[in-house]
């Protein structure tokens, strides 16, 4: 590509352990380490081109010219890339995600995952791994697990210095599918950036981030020696966890439907009859049903005829942020 442009592609990714609250919500630096996969098959890809003639950033989303919050979020995050590289140039961000938008799969990780290989690349910087995921983890914290491939482990650390992810298996470590239960295209009613800061209010989340580390050491173990029974234990129990901190605080964080518990308690069922399948369910009402990618085809058949599903993603262990 020519001189200040550039295009990157980030998949999203689904955490095992969960990130919910900041020590520092500015930073974005979190109350605890989390651990995550890359989704592969679902990808964001954003192009990015600063202009010394611009008057200012334009983003066009999926095809249309987007304003309002959105651009003000993409604005307030080049303007960190245009503080490290001393540069004023304004940007046209174009991106598009390959999945449904508004199909419930958080797609600010990608998208900023994205945004922060695209638009340092295109202003001049080479940013190492670390580097940029503490660059992504600006714009949304779940963004800097986006950034290294496959497996990843986001250590919180405690500066914007040491709070950035790793990888620490590669894709083909654990041949596990993300089996996405749809039963909602809404929007989330309190988006994360407005969620994070209420985990404070709720008496459990002392408790919740104190047990991560150990919760994050049983599932990191359970992972890189690919035992499904223990992991499913400790991924269902931290799901579980986070979703009792924002129904417990001020005010109340309930993201799930009746439709969310209903498939829920029969992925529960169907592990006690012998099948390896598990739940997580990030800020939204979405269940995403993690299991081998040989009884992939089995869950979803079996998920996609339960009352309320309206559509089943699939997506595999995915690699890191990439130019393209
Ligand atoms: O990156 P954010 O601010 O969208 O937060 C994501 C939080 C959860 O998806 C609920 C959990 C996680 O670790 O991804």
């Amino acid at each position: 590509m020519s001189d200040y442009q550039a295009r990157a592609l980030a998949h999203p990714n689904i955490a095992f352990i969960k990130y919910w609250g900041n020590r520092d919500d500015a930073l974005r630096l979190p109350a605890n380490s989390s651990l995550s996969m890359n989704l592969a098959g679902l990808h964001t890809r954003t192009q990015v081109r600063f202009d010394p003639d611009l008057e200012g950033d334009r983003l066009v989303f999926n095809g249309k010219v987007s304003q309002g919050a959105a651009l003000e979020r993409v604005s307030a995050f080049l303007d960190i890339v245009r503080d490290m590289a001393g540069q004023p140039w304004r940007a046209v961000v174009e991106t598009e995600n390959n999945f449904p938008s508004g199909a419930g799969v958080a797609s600010s990780a990608s998208a900023f995952a994205a945004l922060a290989l695209a638009a340092s690349t295109a202003i001049g910087l080479d940013l190492d791994e670390a580097a940029l995921s503490r660059l992504a983890r600006r714009g949304s914290g779940s963004a800097s697990r986006s950034v290294p491939g496959g497996y990843v482990e986001w250590q919180a650390g405690d500066s914007d210095a040491n709070s950035y992810a790793v990888s620490i298996a590669p894709p083909e470590h654990w041949a596990l599918a993300d089996c996405i239960a749809v039963v909602s295209q809404g929007h989330k009613k309190v988006g994360s950036t407005s969620g994070h800061p209420l985990a404070a209010t709720s008496p459990l989340q002392a408790e919740r981030v104190a047990g991560a580390p150990e919760r994050l050491a049983e599932c990191k173990t359970a992972l890189l020696e690919r035992d499904f029974a223990r992991f499913a234990e400790v991924v269902e129990a931290d799901s579980d966890l986070m979703h009792a901190v924002m129904r417990s605080s001020q005010p109340p964080l309930d993201y799930l439907q009746p439709a969310s518990e209903a498939i829920m308690a029969a992925v529960k069922q169907a592990r006690a009859a012998g099948l390896a399948a598990c739940y997580t369910v990030d800020a939204g009402p979405n269940v995403h049903v993690i299991c081998s990618a040989e009884d992939a085809d089995e869950v979803t058949s079996r998920l996609a005829s339960m009352p309320g599903v309206q559509q089943m993603l699939r997506a595999t262990p995915g690699g890191p942020a990439q130019l393209w």
